[in-house]
């Protein structure tokens, strides 16, 4: 059967399309809004958005450059093609989107079209291929030095065990602990940049369990640090490598006692929603500065002058080498929370 353009129903495509659909009037008011533009922002109900300011769904520093953007379409009859923006959720989430209008003409009025996508996940895809390719090439990087460094340095430490054999000396033990900090060195750099070599057995994990015994080696900080957990739904099990979790909580973990100078307060939550396992822990920290989180993650990012830079390169491989995520949330001078999604998986 062929259909003819009267018989096709227009609005039923547009209110089922996948993409999101605004009609945002003169007044930049949602005066239609579709489905999925219901669903990209998390309401349940179109009053929450109907006759609503679309600055109600934006961050703040981009209402001008949104603004602007539909006087081009409103006054000028400009097509926006592709702008990606941050939008607001419900409850305060932000997702990535990709934004496209176009002037809708009714009698003398012209509104703005606007479709949207969430491009959220595809962004993420694209970092972690991104970050997967740079530890590729540090991962050959690294076998090299390491082999290189370790046998000279294997010398250097045997040598040094038959001095201390035949004769004292006050610096020897000194040394002798520099030469082993350099060794635990190339040691973590192996480790975090070739994981595929860790070929620990996949295990049902609990995550909360995790955390408890990562905390207990923290017992001298707790003095000063308020520390808050919030641990829901603990039955719930991810497949996993139990000792990446250990080292990557430990390392989330020093990092958050480490960002509290004097007083503070660190938060562990853990919960289920939407077939993730969640984990948030948040500290009342020094932040970090909004150009620096793109930083997170790579290889020998320190702003410390005894880090290595290699614990959060560990915590991205190991959330991600499961299927999960991880987003950095941070203000300077009000702490951080770093939130990590994981797939529950059957086994
Ligand atoms: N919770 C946090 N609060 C503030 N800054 C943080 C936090 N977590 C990480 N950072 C910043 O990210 C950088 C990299 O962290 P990462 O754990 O990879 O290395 P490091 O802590 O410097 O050294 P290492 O963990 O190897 O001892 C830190 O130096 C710090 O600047
Ligand atoms: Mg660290």
């Amino acid at each position: 059967m062929k259909l003819t353009n009267e018989r096709i129903d227009f609005h039923q495509l547009v209110e089922n399309s996948l993409n999101s659909i605004w009609l945002v009037g003169e007044d930049r008011t949602i005066l239609y809004c579709n489905k999925a533009g219901l669903q990209l922002l998390n309401y349940q109900s179109m009053e929450d958005v109907i006759n609503k300011s679309i600055y109600l769904f934006l961050p703040k520093k981009i209402h001008s450059l949104c603004n602007s953007g539909l006087t081009r379409v409103m006054e000028f009859k400009d097509v926006i093609d592709r702008l990606d923006i941050t939008i607001l959720k419900n409850h305060g989430e932000l997702a990535e989107v990709e934004l496209m209008a176009v002037p809708y003409y009714s009698g003398d009025k012209v509104f703005a079209q606007v479709i949207i996508q969430d491009i959220t996940d595809k962004k993420m895809a694209i970092k972690r291929l991104n970050d997967k390719e740079k530890l590729a090439s540090l991962g050959q990087i690294a076998a090299g030095i390491v082999h290189e460094v370790k046998n000279p340095l294997t010398a250097v430490k045997g040598f040094l065990q038959l001095i201390k054999e035949s004769q004292s000396h006050p610096y020897l033990d000194t040394m002798e602990s520099e030469l082993e900090k350099a060794f635990d060195t190339l040691q973590k750099l192996l480790q975090v940049s070739k994981p595929d070599l860790q070929d620990e057995p996949l295990v049902p994990i609990s995550l909360c369990q995790k955390l408890n015994m990562v905390l207990l080696l923290f017992q001298e900080k707790m003095y000063s640090v308020e520390v808050e957990l919030d641990l829901k739904d603990a039955n719930r099990i991810i497949i996993g490598k139990k000792n990446l979790f250990l080292k990557a909580f430990f390392n989330l973990i020093k990092n958050a006692f480490e960002a509290i100078n004097d007083q503070g307060k660190l938060k562990i939550e853990h919960y289920y929603e939407n077939g993730l396992v969640h984990v948030r822990i948040s500290d009342t920290g020094e932040g970090i500065p909004a150009d620096k989180i793109k930083m997170l993650g790579t290889p020998f990012f320190s702003s410390k002058n005894d880090g290595t830079g290699l614990g959060l390169t560990q915590v991205y491989t190991t959330i991600h080498e499961h299927g999960g995520n991880i987003t950095v949330s941070s203000e300077v001078g009000m702490g951080t929370t770093i939130h990590i999604q994981l797939p529950v998986k059957q086994i």
